[in-house]
């Protein structure tokens, strides 16, 4: 199994669109995409396996500081510490280039899997936005999420 893990190029973010809104309940959609390929400061990575695209991560950067705006890995692959690798290697490869001191995150607080994985990776919780996510026509509140990186 050959695995890279690079920034994604134009003619694939309709594959990666795709991508997040099989496996997101809150996925952007190509607008969002092009915009955020757009912004000097924001960067979609994608995770290949055998050159099939099967994650994608999305971060924004300002000066020291990470958010993380969307994570996804394809159904099939999930269980496999893929989110685990892109996540560390990203953030590996940022912190070389500017030094990260803390990395940020929204979750909806009913994603329990990937709260796990990020408490995992050392994030914790700093506050609560109520109701900031409208999934399947249902309010949910947003767990703001920190890691202090140095
Ligand atoms: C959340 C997601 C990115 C995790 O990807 P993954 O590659 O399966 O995650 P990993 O294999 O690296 O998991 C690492 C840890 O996360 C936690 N975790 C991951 N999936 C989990 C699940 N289904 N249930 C419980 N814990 C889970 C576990 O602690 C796991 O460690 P362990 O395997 O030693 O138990 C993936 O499930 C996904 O794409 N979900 C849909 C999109 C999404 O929710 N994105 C995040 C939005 S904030």
């Amino acid at each position: 199994m050959n695995k890279n893990i690079r920034l994604v190029v134009p003619a694939e973010l309709p594959k990666v669109a795709i991508l997040d809104k099989r496996v997101n309940k809150t996925p952007w959609n190509m607008v969002q995409y092009e915009e955020c390929l757009a912004n000097k400061n924001q960067q979609v990575y994608v995770l290949e396996i055998d050159e099939v695209i099967c994650g994608f991560l999305v971060v924004a950067i300002t000066f020291d500081e990470v958010e993380i705006l969307q994570l996804g890995i394809d159904t099939k692959y999930q269980g496999q510490k893929l989110a685990t690798l892109l996540l560390t290697e990203v953030l590996a490869k940022l912190d070389d280039k500017i030094l990260i001191s803390k990395v940020f995150l929204e979750v909806a607080a009913n994603n329990d899997s990937a709260m796990a994985l990020y408490r995992k990776l050392g994030f914790t919780k700093i506050s609560t936005r109520r109701g900031y996510y409208t999934i399947d026509g249902m309010k949910i509140d947003a767990i703001v999420m920190m890691l202090k990186y140095t």
